[in-house]
């Protein structure tokens, strides 16, 4: 099987994109990271690649008419740098159908909250006013909707009774970080598998790993 080269999408900090380029450095994950790509000139996921001798190349959605000319742009520097399979890690913009198409079943996102409860932004604030017992976070395949896809894996952390958002956010920040480069690894071994849901059925994905 041919190597997995990852483009990695980041608009903020960058902890979830630092976790797997720790996770290739240690071998537990067998990608390259070929390019990190940031809507956000000042990013600081955007100083982790370069950190690691990464290629970091800022793409300002500013600077086009639409979300689907901002995404060619995207598409554009993913494969000049050899990407096949896109994560977003902590991009915060939506996607269009120009950037799925070009990576079909191959763009992962990471959520931090079990989905489908609490999509969009601040999925931890919204657990918490919501008063759930179990939050955690969600790895899924993207598609057209807001973090609609199918899900991949989730990791549970329990709620305190004294969390407030930042401390609920930073528990399940550490998961993301055990959760995200796992997942990655199985697409790296050709272990996730997509299938047509059929008419108005959500599509099916299969994880071939022993599961205990
Ligand atoms: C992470 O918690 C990620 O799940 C979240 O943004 C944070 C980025 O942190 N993503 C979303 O909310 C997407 N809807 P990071 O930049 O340190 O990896």
């Amino acid at each position: 099987m041919s190597e997995l080269v990852l483009g990695v999408l980041v608009s903020g900090s960058g902890t979830n994109l630092q976790a797997l380029l720790d996770a290739v450095k240690a071998g537990r994950l067998s990608a390259k990271i070929g390019v990190v790509v940031s809507n956000v000139a000042t990013a600081k996921g955007l100083d982790r690649a370069r950190a690691a001798g990464v290629p970091a190349v800022v793409v300002d959605h500013k600077a086009f008419a639409d979300r689907a000319a901002f995404d060619a742009a995207v598409v554009e520097v993913l494969r000049a740098h050899g990407a096949t399979c896109v994560v977003l890690a902590g991009f915060m913009r939506l996607v269009t159908p120009v950037l799925l198409d070009a990576f079909p079943h191959r763009v992962v996102n990471i959520h931090p909250a079990l989905l489908p409860a609490f999509p969009g932004v601040h999925g931890p604030a919204q657990a918490l006013a919501y008063g759930v017992r179990v939050a955690g976070c969600t790895v899924h395949l993207v598609d057209a909707g807001m973090d609609t896809g199918p899900i991949l894996a989730q990791a549970t952390v329990p709620v305190l009774d004294d969390d407030d958002e930042a401390s609920l956010a930073a528990r399940i920040l550490e998961k993301e970080h055990e959760l995200l480069p796992q997942v990655v690894q199985w697409i790296a071994e050709g272990r996730v598998e997509v299938a047509p849901g059929g008419e108005g059925k959500r599509p099916r994905v299969r994880v071939r790993i022993e599961r205990r």
